[in-house]
């Protein structure tokens, strides 16, 4: 997480614990990654690759891409979500998918299918709520945590279902699709434009080093996602294109028979995203929840992100079926869901200073507008009606929030680590 002098700039991407990169081993300690082994084989037989390929290589070789070898939510990882941040935030999707299940008639079966659940966490946190928001609502959701990287669970079975999947392997769903950080984590094509035009950023290797390359774009989509920009790009102007959203929007859709399309992470609308303000794009990569800005380091070992294009995701939503209801900042979102009244809560709730003052700081960290607060929540619907967030609020539910587990990250030791023993 950023200091205090830097509160008022806007969420730079992935939320970690330290203001700024640390020497630290290339590789993670250890030799070249699989990911690096078969990155570098693919340049000696093609010369060079696109850039979505190599960090397609980093995050997701089978044998050793980040997020396949486990990637890295939490204090000891890289960086830590909204769900891993504190329970308040599953509980209060707990409440919206409640809502939503009611604005659908009430239907015996409600699926909400999370894609790019990572560890689980808020698949976890949602169940745990949802149990105890009605019989009828807990018997008729299901809820299923999809992830590309992630083995079904073999320990006890949770109360989800786990699918290992990219992609939504299902159909004729009659609920919800939710994503949190999933967007930002898709590979990206790079650019940089000259003489008007993009010219595609490839990866190659010159005297052992693992360097960029323009040259010709490998696709024309490249070109016609930035011809639909409302502004010109200046020469130099360097940025990414996220080239998987539209095949995405299109299989969340086809599998979407009646309900919502719910996206939560940090990104922007097109104006702000391709503007002067970003002339280098917004990628950047994590390693123990210090970012750094070289995705040649550490392959495989480290996460590499970047901004979530929702102009992009609405374009490419609309084409594919999908009616934009609301696009709020995650702060306003959950204030609608009725986090404020929690915080206050929390406030008088009868428990320990120390835990009192960790649960408070992490529920704020949820709508801190220069940290996850600042993340955006997009959601979309099909067949409902509804086209207005108000729609979508929940009658008021359980007065006090859950309270935070060692399941989730302790923000307040990470960030003051003498607060814990001092105030308790
Ligand atoms: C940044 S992590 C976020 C994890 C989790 N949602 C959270 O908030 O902690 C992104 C996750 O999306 C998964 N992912 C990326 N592309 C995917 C796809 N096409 N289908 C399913 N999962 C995907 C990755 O494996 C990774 O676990």
């Amino acid at each position: 997480m950023k200091g205090a002098d830097e509160r008022i700039r806007p969420p730079q991407g992935r939320t970690g614990l330290r203001q700024a990169d640390a020497p630290m081993h290339e590789n993670g300690g250890s030799s070249a990654s699989a990911a690096e082994l078969e990155i570098r084989a693919r340049i000696a037989r093609h010369g060079r690759i696109a850039f979505a390929e190599f960090m397609q290589l980093a995050l997701y070789h089978p044998a050793g891409g980040y997020y396949s070898r486990g990637g890295a939510v939490g204090a000891d990882g890289d960086y830590f979500t909204s769900p891993s941040a504190h329970p308040a935030f599953g509980a209060l999707i707990a409440a919206q998918l409640r809502r939503m299940w009611e604005i659908l008639g009430r239907p015996a079966v409600f699926h909400a299918v999370e894609m790019g659940a990572g560890s689980g966490r808020l698949a976890a946190d949602v169940s745990a709520r949802a149990a105890g928001l009605g019989p009828d609502f807990a018997a008729a959701l299901r809820y299923i945590a999809i992830d590309r990287s992630r083995p079904v669970s073999r320990g006890k079975a949770p109360p989800f279902h786990r699918i290992a999947a990219a992609g939504a392997p299902l159909g004729r769903v009659a609920g919800c699709f939710i994503s949190n950080e999933l967007v930002d984590a898709f590979p990206v094509h790079r650019f940089v434009t000259r003489d008007g035009k993009p010219r595609e950023i490839y990866v190659t290797e010159r005297r052992g080093e693992l360097v960029e390359e323009p040259a010709e774009p490998s696709t024309p989509a490249l070109a016609q996602r930035l011809d639909r920009l409302p502004h010109r790009l200046p020469d130099g102007r360097r940025g990414e294109v996220n080239l998987e959203i539209g095949p995405w929007m299109a299989e969340v859709s086809e599998a979407l028979e009646r309900g919502f399309v719910v996206t939560i992470d940090y990104g922007r609308l097109e104006r702000e995203l391709y503007s002067e303000t970003r002339p280098r794009g917004t990628l950047q990569t994590y390693y123990r929840h210090a970012p750094g800005s070289s995705p040649y380091r550490r392959v495989g070992c480290q996460d590499i992100t970047s901004h979530a294009d929702f102009s992009e995701i609405l374009h490419q939503g609309r084409r594919a079926g999908l009616n934009a209801v609301a696009f709020a900042s995650q702060a306003d979102y959950l204030r609608m869901l009725g986090i404020e009244r929690w915080i206050q809560a929390l406030r008088t709730a009868p428990i320990r200073q120390t835990e009192r003052h960790a649960n408070l700081m992490a529920m704020r960290q949820l709508v801190d507008p220069s940290g996850l607060g600042g993340f955006n929540v997009l959601v979309q619907e099909k067949g409902t009606g509804v086209d207005d967030l108000s729609s979508l609020a929940p009658a008021p539910g359980a007065a006090s929030p859950p309270l935070l587990t060692e399941e989730h990250v302790p923000l307040m030791e990470g960030r003051y680590p003498h607060a814990a023993w001092e105030l308790g």
